[in-house]
Formats: structure tokens, C-alpha cells, sequence
């Protein structure tokens, strides 16, 4: 990127518009840097807003596991990515980290669509093959059959025309720890360190969660993922509501991050994630819409709902606890910080350059129209419009979505 006040700013600018491909920002638009959504689960897009009334557990069982094993069929698939991806794009989402199913077909369908599309994306497809967790029905066959077919997949994506670029990547994806045998959390802590690919699971998410893998591990979730290998400088682990210190000074050692999911966290986790004490760890941190479990598809809301949780945590929820039991001192975030997170966070977290307007980084970009709807302001400062967006920002006023210098969405 160039500074349009230096000389060779202006140098260009007047080039590019001699050449008609000046794009200049309309009076009182803004632009901000793309948002970065750590956590999606792509199959669940049909599922998004409905069946929010059952614990994590039984929710999977009951609601999420028969949504899943439906892509079995690539028409049902290709029927639901190109719209995930549309929205999503719409909404100001420059850069996915999606979970899609067990299917090899189906989630190589999902990489392609964000090819097509022109989103930035890793796509995982979720290995999964315990037999006390998983349904006949939807499962792996085994450890090497899950280990298998994620090579399969990897493989697959790589060869995409365009994935070259790097644009959309294979991660590798232990859908949690229950999920999954020793056997098969090992072989794809194998497969991690031989192709050095992202790797993308959920980490002490809820008491159920984290009770079960202390249980049967031995261990919490980040000591026995990181047993396996799977816990590298490129791992995103979904909520980590229940971390203590020593698993997120292992984090921070291993240079792996956390996605926050916050308002998947009020169905799920029987808690509040602690943001601050995650920083104070020097544990790298972004957010995440965790759709279906979080019932909201905008990052803009997703940093909201950070703050609002961060707030909580720090009153705390129940007025019959005295307040000095109640409270969390010095548990709240800002708004500028949730939208870092939202950003430049999710970048760091993913070892990636983007989510920064800076030389080197990707240019991911959405134009603002702070006119439209409720940001409309007046004689608002820039930081004031920031907070407005953070507050107030809707769809509507995403004016345009750019991934990699290409426009993804918006008029022309
Ligand atoms: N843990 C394992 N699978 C899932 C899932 O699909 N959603 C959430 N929120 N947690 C999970
Ligand atoms: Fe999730």
C-alpha cells in the first residue's frame, strides 16, 4: 500500500486515474480493514437463528450431527456453500476459517466456492471417529481412514486452480477432542508437522467439554492436544472458556491462538471467556461467529457481543450475590479492542498479514457508508464512527468488500 499524501502517493493516484482505475471513497465513507471470523461451521448455515435450547452435547446429538451427514450429498452442499459465502462476504466477512463435514467432496466444494468467490479462507475437513461420541452414521471408519481422507482433502485443495495463491487453504480439523481417539488426535498431530498446515479445533468450550477430556485424558484439553502435536504457531482453538494459566502459557508458548466465539459461549459454555487474562498470557486471540452456535453470521456483531460479555463478566449476572462476589474487576474490553481482535487479531492469530492497513499486508478492505441506517452522524471524529459502527453497524452499511485488491462485493 502507498501513502496517498506522500509524493509517490499522489504520483499514482493521478496515474490510476488518467487510466480510469482510481476507486475513490465517496464523501463521509470510510474504509476499515476486512473482518477476520476465526470460527464457522459451514454446514450449519441452514441451522443459523433455530435449535438453540439443548446443552452442547445433547445439541450435537440430537440437532447438528443429522444437519452434517446430510452432505454426504454434494448437491445439498452445492446447494448451501455458495450462499454461506455470499453472505458472509456481504456482511464484511474478508477472511473464514471454516469447519465443513467429514465428507472429502463436500468440503473440497466448500474450498472451491471460496476460490470462486474470492474469500480468504482455511476450510477443514472435520475428522471425527470415536465411537462413543460419534454416530455410525456420521463417523470416520477409524483412526487412519480419518487420517486418510484429511490427507485426501489436503491433497485436494491444494491442487484447486488459484490455491496457489494461497488465497484458500486445507486446514487440519479434530472437530474436539470427545470426537476423536488417541489414535486419530495422534496421526493428524503427524500430518500437522509434515505439511505444516493450520490446524483448527475447539478447546475447553463448557464444563461437560472440559470434565469429559480431564476424564479420559488425564489431562486438560491444551495438555493432551498438545501431546498429539496439534498445538503449533498455526492452531486456532475455538473458545477456551476454561483454560487455567498453565494451559495458556502453553498456548503462549506454542504460539497457538484462541478464537472467541462470545455469543456462542451464552448457549454452550456455562461461562464468560476471560479476554483479559488470555492477554495477560500473551496468548494470541481473535473472534469467531461459531455459526450455528453463535445465532449471528456479522463480525460487527461478534466484537458487540464481546464487549457487552466483557462487561458482564465484570458485574457479573446474579443481583442476589453480593456485589463484591459478583464482580470481576478490570474484566472489560474496549470497543477499539474488539474490533482489533476482529481484525488485526484474527491475522495474527492465523500467521497471516492481513487485517492492517500497512505496507506488506494483504489489502482487505470494506468501504464504509456511515450514512446508511443508524451510524449516520453528523460532524462525527473517525473514532467516534468506529464506535458507532462497533454499536450501531449493519450490513447496510458495507458498501463494498475487497479480498486481495479484488472487489468480492458491492456494486462497482
Ligand atoms: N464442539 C464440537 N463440535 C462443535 C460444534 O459444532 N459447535 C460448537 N459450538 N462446539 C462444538
Ligand atoms: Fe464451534
Amino acid at each position: 500500500m502507498l501513502d496517498a499524501s506522500s509524493d509517490e502517493g499522489r504520483q499514482a493516484a493521478t496515474r490510476f486515474r488518467a487510466e480510469g482505475r482510481l476507486n475513490a471513497l465517496e464523501a463521509g465513507q470510510i474504509m476499515i480493514p476486512g473482518l477476520v471470523d476465526l470460527h464457522v461451521h459451514a454446514p450449519q448455515w441452514p441451522q443459523l437463528g433455530l435449535r438453540l435450547d439443548l446443552p452442547l452435547e445433547q445439541w450435537l446429538q440430537r440437532y447438528t450431527f443429522p444437519l452434517e451427514a446430510r452432505y454426504a450429498d454434494p448437491a445439498f452442499a452445492a446447494d448451501v456453500y455458495p450462499v454461506l459465502v455470499d453472505a458472509l462476504l456481504a456482511q464484511g466477512t474478508t477472511t473464514a476459517v471454516y469447519y465443513a463435514t467429514i465428507h472429502v467432496e463436500a468440503s473440497v466444494l466448500l474450498a472451491q466456492t471460496c476460490l470462486t468467490k474470492g474469500q480468504r479462507a482455511l476450510v477443514g475437513r472435520v475428522a471425527m471417529d470415536h465411537p462413543g461420541e460419534c454416530p455410525d452414521w456420521y463417523r470416520d471408519a477409524s483412526a487412519e481412514a480419518g487420517v486418510a481422507d484429511t490427507r485426501r482433502f489436503i491433497e485436494a485443495v491444494q491442487a484447486l486452480p488459484g490455491a496457489e495463491t494461497g488465497l484458500v487453504r486445507p486446514a487440519i480439523t479434530p472437530r474436539f477432542i470427545p470426537a476423536c481417539t488417541d489414535a486419530l488426535l495422534e496421526g493428524l498431530g503427524r500430518l500437522a508437522a509434515e505439511t505444516g498446515c493450520h490446524v483448527q479445533t475447539h478447546v475447553s468450550e463448557s464444563d461437560w467439554e472440559h470434565d469429559h477430556v480431564l476424564a479420559r485424558c488425564g489431562a486438560s484439553d491444551a495438555a493432551a492436544l498438545d501431546a498429539a502435536g496439534l498445538l503449533t504457531r498455526r492452531s486456532v482453538l475455538a473458545h477456551g472458556v476454561f483454560l487455567n494459566g498453565s494451559d495458556l502459557d502453553l498456548l503462549a508458548a506454542r504460539g497457538a491462538g484462541v478464537a472467541h466465539c462470545p455469543l456462542s459461549n451464552v448457549y454452550f459454555s456455562d461461562a464468560v471467556l476471560p479476554v483479559r487474562k488470555v492477554f495477560a498470557h500473551g496468548v494470541n486471540i481473535g473472534l469467531g461467529t461459531d455459526i450455528s452456535g453463535g445465532a449471528n453470521a456479522s463480525m460487527l456483531n461478534s466484537a458487540r457481543h464481546a464487549v457487552i460479555a466483557s462487561r458482564v463478566l465484570e458485574s457479573g449476572v446474579d443481583a442476589e450475590v453480593p456485589r463484591a462476589a459478583r464482580r470481576r474487576e478490570g474484566a472489560r474490553i474496549t470497543v477499539a479492542e474488539a474490533f482489533w481482535l476482529a481484525t488485526a487479531g484474527g491475522g495474527v492469530v492465523l500467521d497471516t498479514a492481513i487485517g492492517l492497513f500497512k505496507p506488506g499486508y494483504a489489502f482487505d478492505a470494506l468501504v464504509i457508508d456511515p450514512s446508511r441506517d443508524l451510524t449516520a452522524a453528523p460532524h462525527a471524529a473517525p473514532d467516534e464512527l468506529l464506535e458507532k459502527l462497533i454499536y450501531l453497524g449493519a450490513p447496510s452499511n458495507i458498501a463494498s468488500v475487497w479480498v486481495a485488491g479484488r472487489r468480492v462485493s458491492g456494486p462497482g
